[in-house]
């Protein structure tokens, strides 16, 4: 595939980012990602600044190749986590839930390269006042925390690419390379791909979280929470509690009692398949085995380009 603007602003062979995923994306999969020409990403949300650190210089072994970190915004050590990506000289941010004007500029300052996480145009706008250099625009489909308005991806990448001329990339539903040339089609110039790599050999995930996906049909998984924050996930017992108590009426912040905290690390990092949070995509049903990072990449990128030519030989 030919050079383009994603693949040149993040020094990158091929525009397949691994999204940043809390319990999933710790040096072992970011490397392996990178070292295979995608970008791979830290996940910060998970990991206390100090595991961060630990964390940044093994990935600094690990790796020669670009790579980032991911960092939502709402982390509550903010402040330290930021003075470690300066500290560490890291190159690449990718930020996400919350407004891109927090932490841009500080960054830009820095020389850093920042990308934002949106889901709808009233945040693209919010990116390109903020001066983010590429945005990805994630839609409904997507594992994990996910936007209220549930766009899907095919609807979310046209409308936003209407809208700006940013670098775009598209994440939510990507399991295959096919997919991944629609993504194209449709206006995007890389995908950020989380469920494939969360169920990946080099994933930090509990095995017992991966073989969950691998056993996840289609239709298995659900947008729930959405009062507390709208997240995908494969239902189990915490879930169904969690919506018997919302159909009784519960206020949120009863709700909130239910949820406790930690959910995700049972669930994902603890293998904890009925107490946790099992976040994962609706393309949970087309992985079917675990594998490592550079036969996903590849596998990906050999579909992609194969459906461009397919397509490209649709033409009269
Ligand atoms: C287990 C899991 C954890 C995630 N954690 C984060 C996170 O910490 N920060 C973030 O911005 N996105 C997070 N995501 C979203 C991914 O980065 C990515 O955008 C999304 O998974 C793409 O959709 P897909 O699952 O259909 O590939 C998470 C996704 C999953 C499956």
């Amino acid at each position: 595939m030919k050079k383009n603007r994603i693949t040149e602003l993040l020094g990158i062979q091929y525009p397949i980012i691994q999204g940043g995923m809390v319990w999933c994306s710790g040096w072992k999969l970011a490397s392996a990602v990178s070292n295979h020409g995608g970008l791979g990403l830290l996940g910060i949300g998970s990991m206390h600044p100090e595991i961060l650190e630990e964390h940044i210089l093994k990935m600094q072994e690990a790796t020669n190749k670009p790579w980032g970190v991911n960092l939502p915004l709402f982390y509550p050590e903010l402040e330290r986590v930021v003075d470690l990506i300066i500290k560490y000289d890291v190159k690449i941010v990718f930020t996400s839930a919350g407004s891109p004007k927090k932490l841009t500029a500080r960054f830009k300052e820095h020389g850093i390269t920042v990308v934002h996480v949106i889901a709808n145009t009233k945040f693209a706008q919010k990116c390109e006042l903020a001066g983010v250099d590429a945005i990805v625009a994630e839609g409904f489909e997507a594992g994990g925390h996910n936007s209220p308005e549930e766009t899907t991806t095919m609807a979310l990448i046209p409308i936003i690419r209407q809208f700006t001329d940013l670098p775009l990339i598209a994440a939510g539903g990507i399991g295959s390379g096919m997919q991944m040339a629609a993504a194209l089609a449709l206006g995007a110039e890389g995908v950020q791909i989380g469920s494939l790599f969360a169920a990946s050999e080099e994933s930090s995930a509990h095995e017992a979280y991966k073989q969950a996906v691998v056993d996840a049909k289609e239709g298995a998984t659900v947008l729930t929470l959405k009062e507390l924050g709208p997240t995908r996930l494969i239902p189990n017992q915490f879930s169904e509690e969690m919506d018997k108590l919302r159909r009784s009426g519960a206020s949120t912040e009863e709700m909130r009692a239910l949820l406790g905290k930690g959910r995700a690390k049972q669930g994902i990092f603890e293998g904890n398949t009925e107490e946790g949070e099992i976040e994962i995509g609706q393309i949970s049903s087309m992985i079917n085995k675990i594998e490592p990072a550079s036969d996903i990449i590849k596998r990906v990128m050999e579909q992609c380009d194969a459906t461009l030519e397919r397509l490209a030989n649709l033409r009269e």
